[in-house]
């Protein structure tokens, strides 16, 4: 973590005021309590209020600690802090007050906007950025749809949280690490090849082939009820997948290839790349090394003819690592890849953004990998199992009868995006008639309203998405900000010249432009703390308040009634406002973008 300079002031004065108070509270022993500014640096938050000041340092935990009150020693301390900064120029930007238990510190806005907009103005897509992970990887499995079935709403959410999480742990410094574990193995792929041999023709997989394989899938299930023999054929075709026959194996991966095919389509009209396909297929070889070292560990144990690790005593089902007839399973593929992913990437955190229903699927996974390593007496700092995380979410709702359904109760992704972009393009066409780019701002804007609406609300919450609603150009949505952006860079290409950045910055002194560069200079924070909570969310509900303090200055208007314009007569006023203004846009332009959504110049 970049050292933050007032942040840094604030400490420092802070300790200062301590050394002041400390022994007016506790004449003897003063010395046993020593806060000191890297101590207290670390102690210092950026409260979630605005008019909470720009940093708070809660005092709860030192006043425990010093056996006080922490509103009284709140008092105390904001008087100390006061006085210092009255004998300190160097400090004079800073003002101290108490709220409850929070000592509260405010920079003055010139202060801020001289250290903020320069900043911005010179780094562009840059600001924001740390190297916070430098040299440390991050793996991130996410999207990770299974082939042969269509591409589906229900791994919308991983898509898009994945995804931003990838390009957020990338700003922060780190390598992140993109891979897709495509559902590409099972005993599924024997059912598979048998539907294709008895009703499939090699024509289907032309157009359309992932809807027909999982059309036959689906018929394949309403036959085996008639007919249990093709449970037994299922088998047998997939026993012979697994020895590797040539006629299988060539079915299997045709299905796989059409299937990809399919996907990186959808993920091109995303904008989201991967690093590594490797789908459970790729641990098939791996696998038996793994079962063996779970057995020379000592873990496994036979039960119902099955290997299986007892997890009973840490309150989990038990993970069962092979069937009776040798047949690996899903958690199998998993284990082998934890293992598979930290012998090549030695990573920080691998993180694995999956629903909440497979809560005890990762339970179990991680469980015995801690197990594995105990077991194996690896050493601390060489073991993996603290660094994995599931990172989960909640259920998406579609409240949309017109969609459903055109594959048994599967939304497609695809026509989501689709129609997405319809009604995008019908807004466009409706107020801006005569933009060139229609084609491609209505697939801009359409995409950014299903993305945003996908991280609009914690991850654990479940999303209502409505159509009227995630479009809304004036709601809480992608498209607003889109919206809020173009605007901005309308005002720019009407300014027409350069913005400077030695400008006058004591002239951007009203209190809606004080809150938009409390904002501005708040973003690299926000950015640490969407990492650090795995929540995208944060960054759109910033930016929502920025672009909401950005339409203030705006629509501002003077003692007459008239709207104050940004652009007015006064040139050093003008320019002014167009940092700020530039400022703004590129900070929305770039917070979209960790959310893997782009910012149209024009709509
Ligand atoms: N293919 C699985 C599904 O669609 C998701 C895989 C998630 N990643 C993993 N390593 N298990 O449910």
């Amino acid at each position: 973590m970049p050292e933050n300079k007032f942040k840094q002031q604030i400490a420092n004065c802070t300790a200062e005021a301590f050394k002041v108070i400390l022994p007016e509270l506790f004449r003897e022993k003063a010395d046993l309590y020593l806060f000191d500014s890297v101590w207290l640096y670390e102690k210092i938050e950026v409260p979630k209020k605005p008019d909470m000041g720009n940093f708070a340092l809660p005092l709860f935990e030192i006043a425990k600690q010093i056996g006080k009150n922490p509103v009284e020693v709140n008092k105390i301390l904001t008087r100390a802090e006061n006085k210092f900064v009255a004998e300190h120029e160097e400090y004079a930007h800073l003002s101290f007050s108490a709220a409850g238990g929070f000592n509260n510190a405010r920079i003055k806005t010139e202060a801020l906007a001289e250290e903020t907009l320069p900043q911005i103005l010179e780094l562009d897509e840059d600001y924001g950025s740390s190297e916070e992970g430098k040299g440390e990887k991050i793996v991130i499995d996410f999207s990770s749809p299974n082939i042969a079935k269509p591409f589906g709403v229900g791994h919308l959410r991983t898509t898009a949280l994945g995804h931003s999480l990838y390009r957020i742990f990338d700003k922060l410094g780190y390598k992140s690490v993109g891979i897709n574990h495509l559902g590409d193995w099972g005993t599924q792929f024997g059912k598979m090849i048998v539907a294709f041999r008895k009703w499939g023709r090699h024509d289907d997989l032309k157009n359309d082939a992932v809807l027909k394989l999982y059309d036959l899938y689906v018929k394949y299930h309403k036959e085996e009820e008639k007919d249990p023999v093709l449970a037994d054929e299922a088998r047998a075709a997939f026993k012979k997948l697994e020895m590797g026959e040539h006629d299988e194996a060539h079915l299997w991966n045709l299905f796989k290839e059409v299937s990809l095919d399919a996907f990186k389509e959808t993920y091109k009209m995303l904008g989201i790349h991967f690093d590594y396909y490797t789908g459970e297929s790729f641990y098939n070889d791996k696998m038996p090394a793994v079962v063996e070292r779970l057995k020379k560990a000592g873990l496994t144990r036979i039960s119902q003819d099955a290997l299986i690790v007892d997890l009973d005593r840490f309150g989990l089902p038990p993970c069962i690592i092979s069937k009776a007839d040798g047949a690996t399973l899903y958690a199998t593929r998993d284990i082998t890849g934890v293992l598979y992913r930290w012998e090549t990437f030695r990573f920080r955190k691998a993180l694995y953004v999956v629903g909440t229903a497979q809560r005890d699927h990762f339970k179990q996974v991680f469980k015995v990998i801690e197990l594995l390593e105990e077991a194996e007496n690896v050493p601390p700092e060489k073991r993996c199992s603290q660094n994995l995380e599931h990172i989960e979410f909640g259920w998406i709702k579609f409240n949309d009868k017109t969609m459903s359904t055109r594959k048994g109760n599967i939304i497609l992704l695809d026509d989501v995006i689709e129609k997405a972009i319809t009604l995008a393009r019908e807004k466009i066409i409706e107020k801006n008639p005569d933009l060139d780019t229609i084609e491609q701002t209505a697939r801009q804007i359409g995409i950014g309203a299903v993305l945003f609406a996908d991280m609009s609300a914690r991850r654990m919450k479940d999303i209502n998405f409505d159509w009227d609603v995630v479009l809304n150009f004036e709601g809480e949505t992608g498209p607003y900000l889109q919206y809020t952006h173009a605007r901005l860079a309308s005002l720019l290409r009407i300014y027409g010249k350069d913005v400077p950045v030695d400008i006058n910055y004591s002239l951007l002194n009203r209190s809606e432009e004080h809150r938009v560069i409390d904002l501005l200079y708040k973003f690299p924070e926000v950015i640490t703390d969407a990492a650090r909570d795995y929540e995208p969310y944060l960054i759109g509900s910033y930016l929502l308040d920025l672009a909401g303090a950005f339409n203030k200055v705006y629509q501002r208007k003077d003692e007459t009634g008239r709207i104050d314009k940004i652009i007015s007569d006064d040139a050093e006023l003008t320019s002014a406002r167009m940092a700020l203004v530039k400022a703004v846009k590129i900070v929305i332009q770039e917070g979209l973008y960790l959310m893997g959504i782009e910012a149209p110049d024009e709509m």
